[in-house]
């Protein structure tokens, strides 16, 4: 990165604006990875806004474009928000009779996974931006957010960025909107953890593809 602002225009592209080699988009899309472990160093800003300005061009049913998304920036939003996630999950795994030693290391592991994320970016679905009136549109709407997560994923990894989904919030929304004081019709469906990453991950065993044709 030049630290110059970036356009479009600034991919190589062909005039159609597919990639010049087909295989190497293929290589690099079957390369990205969960990665769980960042070095330290802090992921510029306008390097952030990039990955969100692509993300943003996801397919998104009836073109609604219901993602919004929270960075979770200061010290003590992070604390609130892994105070609620965790004093859910406590309450859960209470409630499904874990034994305490489980309980707590559960909580400590996450406290500290939330704490050493360079960045915390959390996602929701605006309800107010879609239908949520039947169970189709529901889904639509989620698939659409979950396409906008899966395109900055990808625009992170193309940046040497590592990214790692991570469902929790899904289990306390309520908590998490109230944590992070956020819009009553922001959803949160998940949040991602990014930064530099510090590990390789160890080979993934992919299951071969199933397609029928009829
Ligand atoms: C919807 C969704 C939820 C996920 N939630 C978590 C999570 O809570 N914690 C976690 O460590 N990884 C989570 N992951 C990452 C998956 O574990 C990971 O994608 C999977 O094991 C395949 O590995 P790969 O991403 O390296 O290809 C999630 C991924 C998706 C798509």
């Amino acid at each position: 990165m030049d630290g110059r602002p970036w356009t479009v225009d600034d991919r190589p592209q062909t005039a159609d604006h597919r990639p010049q080699k087909a295989a190497e988009l293929h290589a690099f899309l079957r390369s990205r990875r969960s990665i769980r472990r960042f070095k330290t160093e802090p992921v510029p800003e306008d390097l952030l806004h990039r990955l969100l300005e692509t993300a943003i061009h996801a397919p998104s049913a009836h073109n609604l474009q219901p993602w919004r998304f929270v960075l979770v920036q200061n010290a003590t939003a992070r604390e609130r928000l892994g105070r609620a996630l965790t004093d859910k999950m406590r309450a859960d795994m209470e409630a499904e009779g874990a034994l305490e030693t489980d309980i707590a290391a559960r909580v400590e592991r996450s406290l500290r996974r939330l704490s050493e994320a360079p960045v915390v970016l959390l996602f929701c679905r605006d309800t107010a931006a879609v239908r949520d009136d039947t169970p189709e549109e529901h889904h639509m709407g989620v698939q659409s957010v979950a396409n906008a997560v899966t395109y900055l994923l990808l625009a992170a990894h193309a940046e040497g960025l590592g990214g790692n989904w991570i469902c929790w919030p899904l289990y306390a929304p309520a908590e998490t909107r109230a944590a992070l004081n956020l819009p009553a019709a922001w959803q949160p469906e998940g949040m991602l953890f990014l930064g530099w990453p510090d590990e390789t991950p160890g080979e993934k065993t992919l299951r071969a593809v199933e397609v029928v044709r009829r």
